[in-house]
């Protein structure tokens, strides 16, 4: 703790050894006025004036206050004063000490930044469900509203815009809720490729509007075990900052994929890169952009760069930076391969099972009416017999009452009342046989695990195209029983 003296004429008498390791100056420098160069030039003026009221009144004081460490480091400091009298009682000064609290106020601060995060996800999933049903009730309307239009009539463009424009909507939703963290997937083999193109969608309104985003991504790269989740992040806080250092003026990001190796004799790698047109750094940016806290931005927070070194440490990998003024920046970040590597889960549509006729019989379990109505006519459209139920309580109803004609069900995870694996519980218990479909906003990850490895035959992620559940209901309808396997 540094600690300090001052006369009566409110001029520095005294300050410890820590203070004077602290600036790296001398005593001689301190005296007087000196101590105040230490101080930010923003706080100043604060300062002094804190310091003067005090002394004019007697009374303690206690201020808080930027000061630049030996290092050249910015810290800030608590700094507590109180009057000193002599023995005859006489007003004599002040002394004072000073408590260094930056790493105090930057765990305090990343404590309520993790709540905000938190508290955006709820929302973000929030958001995401009601949104993914009324975009899904927009996609199957425009679909169903083109098979009904004269062929070649003039508004048959314009409708199915309306359906793509609603898919990619619902696209931007889905990596939301990865973004706002309600998905923390455990390490999977991943394609890192892949990762990066399912979010482009994201990374494109991410950036400034006078910036183009540009992709090279190698196919057939070796799967990396990872986080999803993590390995977003990254990507996002790499292009973000790329997108800011373009400073609003057009400019290129490139993402770059490919293979590559940590060198020695360690196994495979993948590369990926982030370079930008933008305005590069100076050498003394470039030495202090991984700690965290350092920000060049008004609004930055400094967070971006730290967080992703450590989600790439705690990969195996490590990141690299190239840049100078005026010549834009390459960030390259290396990850190690799983060493075993598991091929990529099949999607239940895609697997190898016979497709039947005849659509059988669908129990539809879907609490958006919006939704259910429209999506229940297109499937009788296409043959289905659908029998629709807008909860928990009504399926299990239906279900009793129907001695077998119900071949699948087609399960929304989150309904209102019963859970959804409650629900899946009582439905094997009345019917063993019947396949289930669940069908929700979140990744099949993320719904797999609520239902925690439970018998599920297939899954549709929201917002979907009808012609997509068609082909996975008649797959369901045509594999002659229940396989767990294909849920993945
Ligand atoms: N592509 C880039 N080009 C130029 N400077 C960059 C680039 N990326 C990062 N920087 C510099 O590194 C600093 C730290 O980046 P970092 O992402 O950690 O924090 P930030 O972007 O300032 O704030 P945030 O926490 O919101 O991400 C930036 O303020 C900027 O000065
Ligand atoms: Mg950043």
């Amino acid at each position: 703790m540094a600690i300090w003296l001052s006369g009566p004429d409110n001029r520095c008498s005294f300050v410890n050894k820590r203070w004077l390791d602290f600036t790296g100056r001398t005593l001689d420098q301190e005296l007087g006025q000196g101590w105040i160069e230490n101080v930010h030039p923003d706080d100043r003026e604060r300062v002094a004036t804190a310091y003067r009221r005090s002394f004019e009144v007697l009374s303690e004081c206690r201020i808080e206050y930027r000061a630049r460490r030996a290092d050249g480091e910015y810290r800030c400091l608590l700094d507590h004063g109180v009057a000193r009298f002599s023995a005859d009682g006489e007003f004599a000064g002040y002394v004072g000490s000073c408590v260094d609290i930056t790493d105090l106020k930057r765990n305090f601060e990343q404590h309520l930044a993790t709540q905000k995060l938190e508290s955006l996800g709820v929302l973000a999933a929030g958001v995401a469900h009601d949104f993914n049903n009324l975009l899904g009730a927009i996609v199957a309307r425009a679909e169903s509203a083109t098979s009904e239009l004269a062929p070649g009539s003039p508004a048959t463009y314009d409708v199915e815009q309306v359906r793509v424009i609603a898919l990619r909507a619902g696209e931007i939703v889905a990596q939301l809720i990865t973004f706002a963290r309600q998905e923390n997937a455990p390490p999977a083999a991943l394609d890192l490729s892949s990762v990066v193109a399912e979010m482009l969608d994201l990374l494109r309104v991410s950036i400034a509007k006078a910036a183009v985003l540009e992709t090279e991504l190698a196919s057939g790269l070796p799967l990396m075990q990872a986080n999803a989740d993590e390995i977003r992040q990254v990507v996002m806080n790499l292009v973000v900052n790329a997108s800011e250092a373009l400073e609003g003026e057009p400019g290129t990001i490139t993402v770059s994929t490919a293979p590559a190796s940590l060198g020695g004799d360690s196994g495979g790698a993948v590369r990926l890169e982030v370079r930008d047109t933008g305005s590069g750094m100076t050498e003394e940016v470039k030495n202090r952009i991984f700690d965290p806290f350092f920000t060049t931005r008004f609004v930055g927070r400094g967070l971006g760069l730290a967080s992703t070194q450590g989600i790439v440490r705690r990969h195996g990998g490590s990141i690299e930076v190239e840049s100078a003024p005026g010549k834009g920046s390459r960030f390259t970040v290396l990850l190690p391969c799983a060493a075993g590597q598991a091929a990529p889960v099949p999607h239940a549509a895609e697997l190898d099972v016979p497709s039947a006729e005849t659509g059988g019989t669908v129990l539809f379990v879907e609490d958006e009416e919006s939704l259910r109505s429209v999506i229940a006519k297109c499937l009788r459209r296409k043959n289905f017999q659908v029998i629709e139920a807008a909860d928990g309580a009504a399926a299990i109803e239906i279900l009793k009452s129907d001695p077998g004609g119900i071949g699948v069900v087609l399960l929304d995870v989150t309904l209102p009342g019963i859970s959804g694996a409650e629900l899946l519980d009582e439905l094997r218990w009345i019917r063993p046989e019947v396949k289930v479909i669940l069908s929700t906003a979140y990744s099949r990850e993320t719904a797999m695990r609520g239902f925690g490895g439970r018998d599920v035959w297939g899954f549709i992620r929201k917002p979907y195209r009808t012609d997509d559940l068609v082909n996975l209901l008649r797959h369901a309808a045509g594999a002659s029983n229940p396989s767990g396997d294909s849920s993945g």
